[in-house]
């Protein structure tokens, strides 16, 4: 193997790269397993929209794995499309975005940002305000080549705690919707467990084989026990049983180092600040006959 010093050197894309436009020194930069998040600031004029929606990523940490994930001119999926920030941050790096989002007043949102922001017209074929469970109907088999998103975490907005105080106090929603088919207002954690992992096991079919999917959750807490959504959502993605089942190739944590700290516990017992999330990095790695 090579030195890593004689790599990073290499001027050019390598011309075998089939999965990005990054050259050795940028690509081996992102296969750290941390990076920090990257927030746009509460004053800047892009987080007038994000900060509407209880729980949006910032388009720049999305921006970084698009551009691992995928080279100018891919197809790009979130099936979670909330304000709109995966399509953003395709506008951004030349890529095609799509969304699917169950919310009318997040579609409305998403047009509004993309327009204001972006000037970018956004049309139905590439925002579609539908139940994700019925994706499959819209795009043809090995579609995409990256699927990026942020799924509810089953319905910890119904928490009543401090965050949850603060965004009231600031005239923002604490819920994503009260319609029915919204996963974050499914009562049950193994019924919201299948439900979202349905969904994930539909998106194998209109990813195109060898491609990427990058789920961002964090875990939480339910009452006084900690629940490991990401363990728990990654056994249900990745079992062998299961003929369409992705491998599991990584798992990146996203620190918050920015967030409020809170005295939960004190001076009692341990109670977590969950300040990361994780980024579970699956593949489609060949059809299964
Ligand atoms: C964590 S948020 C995604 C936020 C997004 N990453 C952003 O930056 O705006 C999850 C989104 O999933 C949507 N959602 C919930 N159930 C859904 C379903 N069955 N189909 C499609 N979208 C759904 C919610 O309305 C919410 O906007």
């Amino acid at each position: 193997m090579p030195e890593i010093q004689e790599i990073i050197e290499e001027p050019k894309i390598d011309k075998r790269n089939q999965l990005n436009d990054l050259t050795a020194k940028e690509w081996i930069q992102e296969t750290k397993s941390f990076f920090f998040q990257k927030g746009l600031g509460a004053k800047s004029p892009e987080a007038k929209y994000e900060k509407m929606h209880p729980a949006p990523f910032s388009f720049t940490d999305i921006t970084k794995l698009i551009r691992f994930f995928t080279k100018e001119g891919g197809k790009v999926l979130d099936p979670f499309l909330g304000v709109g920030s995966t399509v953003k941050a395709c506008l951004e790096t030349n890529r095609e975005g799509f969304g699917v989002e169950l919310s009318p007043k997040w579609c409305e949102v998403t047009r509004q940002r993309l327009s204001e922001e972006s000037n970018y017209e956004i049309d139905d074929k590439h925002l579609i305000c539908e139940d994700s469970r019925n994706l499959k109907k819209y795009f043809n088999k090995d579609f995409f080549d990256f699927i990026v998103t942020s799924p509810p975490y089953w319905n910890i907005l119904e928490k009543k705690d401090h965050k949850a105080n603060e965004r009231v106090l600031n005239g923002h929603v604490t819920k994503y919707s009260e319609n029915d088919f919204d996963l974050g207002n499914i009562e049950d954690y193994n019924q919201f467990l299948d439900e979202l992992s349905a969904i994930f096991l539909n998106c194998y079919d209109i990813l195109k084989p060898g491609k990427y999917m990058n789920i961002i959750v964090s875990d939480f807490r339910h009452k006084s026990e900690f629940v490991a959504f990401h363990a728990d959502l990654i056994s249900k993605l990745t079992n062998k049983e299961v003929k369409k089942h992705f491998v599991l190739k990584g798992i990146k944590a996203l620190m918050q180092n920015a967030k409020k700290l809170y005295p939960y516990g004190y001076p009692f017992c341990y109670v977590e600040n969950i300040h990361h999330q994780y980024i579970l990095i699956l593949q489609k790695v060949n059809e299964r006959s």
